[in-house]
């Protein structure tokens, strides 16, 4: 076999997510969610088809599209040397934010997920939760109408996780449109509207978890994984 064998990392899938709505995508590693978000959010570009965002092409107008949105990478870039309000900052400067306005939401969000007391530490002493929860806040420092989160719960204790749960659910009640991936079933299950299911790049089903669990006569989104594809989900 060719060390330059190439990789569908997603292969010909087509769907449509509401204004407004919280929008899950599940998959086991390798699915393509990953990929799937970097092309949403104008990072890298299909090879083959279309896609736009808030009504933008992302082949003709990516600049628009940044704009409208806030993403959350999988592995997140918070810069280790910079202070939590100084990371802020230069999110809020990358997008021109307005002084008044971004040290009023800089404060804002820093209490809202418990760091106001570390504002001034450098992030690269945070621990792994305290990192997730200015990444998660660095994503909205420009008032987004939609966001972007790559698994923004893996490998965090129940408490971060809830924290993040209730942000999603906070944003979500002011307007925003909130698309995040995950591979905990049953987070998709409380939070999601609608679920994704991918599978070795292809999407596999979309639909409320309701009718996903109805479809398949089960009692959890797992079971759905496992109906749908005849493998178990894993990590
Ligand atoms: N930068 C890359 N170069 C080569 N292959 C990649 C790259 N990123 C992802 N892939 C491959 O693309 C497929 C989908 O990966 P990814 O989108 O990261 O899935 P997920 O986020 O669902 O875990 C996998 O087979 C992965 O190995
Ligand atoms: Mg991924």
């Amino acid at each position: 076999m060719s060390r330059r064998t190439k990789i569908t990392a997603v292969d010909n899938i087509s769907f449509d997510i509401y204004r407004g709505e919280i929008f899950g995508m599940i998959g086991p590693n390798g699915a393509g969610k990953s990929t799937t978000f970097a092309m949403m959010t104008t990072l890298i570009k299909p090879t083959s088809g279309s896609i736009k965002v808030a009504g933008f092409d992302i082949e003709n107008d990516a600049e628009k599209i940044r704009e409208k949105i806030g993403v959350v990478p999988q592995q997140h870039s918070l810069y280790s040397d910079l202070t939590a309000r100084e990371n802020l900052e230069l999110m809020g400067n990358l997008y021109d934010v307005p002084k008044k306005i971004m040290d009023e939401r800089i404060d804002y969000y820093l209490k809202l997920v418990n760091l106001e007391t570390h504002s001034e530490r450098y992030t690269g002493g945070f621990s792994g939760g305290m990192k997730q929860r200015l990444s998660v806040i660095s994503a909205v420092i420009h008032d987004p109408e939609i966001i972007f989160w790559d698994e923004p719960t893996t490998g965090l204790d129940p408490q971060t996780r809830q924290a993040i749960w209730k942000l999603a659910g906070k944003f979500n009640k002011e307007g925003k449109t909130l698309i995040f991936t995950t591979h905990y079933m049953e987070e998709a299950d409380k939070l999601c509207d609608r679920v994704a299911i991918m599978n070795s790049g292809k999407l596999v089903a979309l639909d409320t978890p309701e009718n996903l669990k109805k479809m398949s006569n089960s009692t959890n989104l797992e079971e759905v994984f496992i109906h749908l594809t005849g493998e178990e989900i894993r990590d």
